[in-house]
């Protein structure tokens, strides 16, 4: 049982926050970058960095004073050790590193895709054995954990994460970065009347692939250019998100008849918000078994945000695994 100092800037949000006992959200402090990346279609690394260095000492007070906590309360500091790029990964480390040897304080180094799954602990107790779909910009995989901090990736994506599949249409269709969200919304108006292909259909296999998705929906457009002929964006928003979402809840459920012992199921990441997929999953695990739960993180703790690291970190606590001072980056860390 412990209060953690959490640090999370593994991509283009700074974030800090207070978590009790890995459950109990004292604070949250997100400070976005969106804006500064919008104009550029993408995260630029260079000003990703920048934007931590200069926002990271104001994020973390205002989280150690939203959550109404002093140093004498905080038991250890826990931050994003990767994956993430590199350079917006050691600014959180600097600073944690930092604070850790100041305060005479633990460090735990976290991978940032175990935060995703354990943002569910913000909301209810993990029941093991589950199975974890982890949906965002850099991954999609399907996780099996037995227990705290035991993971086994059972399904990957071949290429693309379905995060950057979203956000690519996205910019062909002339929507601001990140595209996921609006997508979605245009997905609600419009109707899967183009049946883009199917990933690997016919092929058991709880893997994953969005390139060639991608490139069916970029091919329809430019083709559609050349011969004049005007396309509904809203059809092919919900074309693309019929097949992306075919793939994520198909191999969920695959996953699900390969493991009858699984009787709980989470969804974390940033694609974790969708709402096709929300209203898609529920409705498949109903029809499949009434006993499994499933379980959505709030759209608030979907996104990158840091005290999903710190409910991640009160397991690596409670077994006293710490890191050194000279804890790393490690922009390519699996889970
Ligand atoms: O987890 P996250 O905040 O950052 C990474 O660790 O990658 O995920 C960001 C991704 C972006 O690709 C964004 O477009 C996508 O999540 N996203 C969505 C939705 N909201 C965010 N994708 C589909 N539907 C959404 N509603
Ligand atoms: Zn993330």
């Amino acid at each position: 049982m412990a209060t953690i100092l959490a640090i999370e800037s593994s991509c283009d949000e700074t974030s800090a926050a207070i978590v009790l006992n890995g459950t109990d959200m004292r604070s949250n402090v997100v400070a976005s970058q969106i804006k500064s990346h919008m104009r550029f279609g993408g995260v630029v690394p260079e000003i990703a960095s920048r934007h931590h260095v200069e926002q990271i000492t104001q994020v973390i007070d205002l989280a150690m004073t939203e959550g109404d906590a002093t140093w004498d309360d905080v038991d250890a500091v826990a931050v994003t050790q990767g994956p993430g790029l590199v350079g917006s990964l050691l600014i959180g480390i600097t600073a944690a590193k930092t604070l850790a040897f100041a305060h005479q304080k633990p460090l735990i180094g976290v991978n940032h895709m175990a935060g995703h799954i354990y943002a569910n602990q913000l909301v209810a107790p993990m029941d093991y054995p589950l199975l974890a779909l982890v949906v965002s910009g850099g991954h999609t995989e399907l996780v099996l954990m037995r227990g705290d901090n035991d993971f086994e990736t059972i399904g990957d994506t071949r290429d693309d994460a379905v995060g950057e599949a979203y956000d690519k249409i996205g910019r062909v269709i002339g929507v601001p970065y990140p595209g996921g969200k609006i997508i979605d919304q245009m997905a609600h108006e419009g109707e899967d009347v183009y049946n883009y292909p199917r990933a690997m259909k016919g092929e058991d296999t709880l893997d994953f692939s969005f390139s060639g998705l991608k490139s069916a929906v970029i091919n329809h457009m430019h083709n559609a250019k050349q011969k004049n002929e005007a396309l509904d964006m809203n059809n092919v928003a919900a074309s693309f998100q019929a097949a992306a979402l075919d793939q994520l809840v198909g191999r969920t459920m695959r996953a699900l008849e390969l493991h009858p012992e699984i009787k709980h199921v989470l969804v974390a990441g940033g694609v974790a918000a969708n709402k096709g997929l929300r209203t898609q999953l529920t409705a498949a695990i109903e029809a499949f078994d009434q006993e499994i739960t499933l379980q959505f993180p709030p759209l608030s703790l979907c996104g990158d945000n840091a005290a999903m690291i710190g409910a991640a970190a009160e397991s690596l606590y409670a077994q006293a695994d710490f890191a050194p001072l000279g804890l790393d980056a490690k922009p390519g860390l699996s889970l």
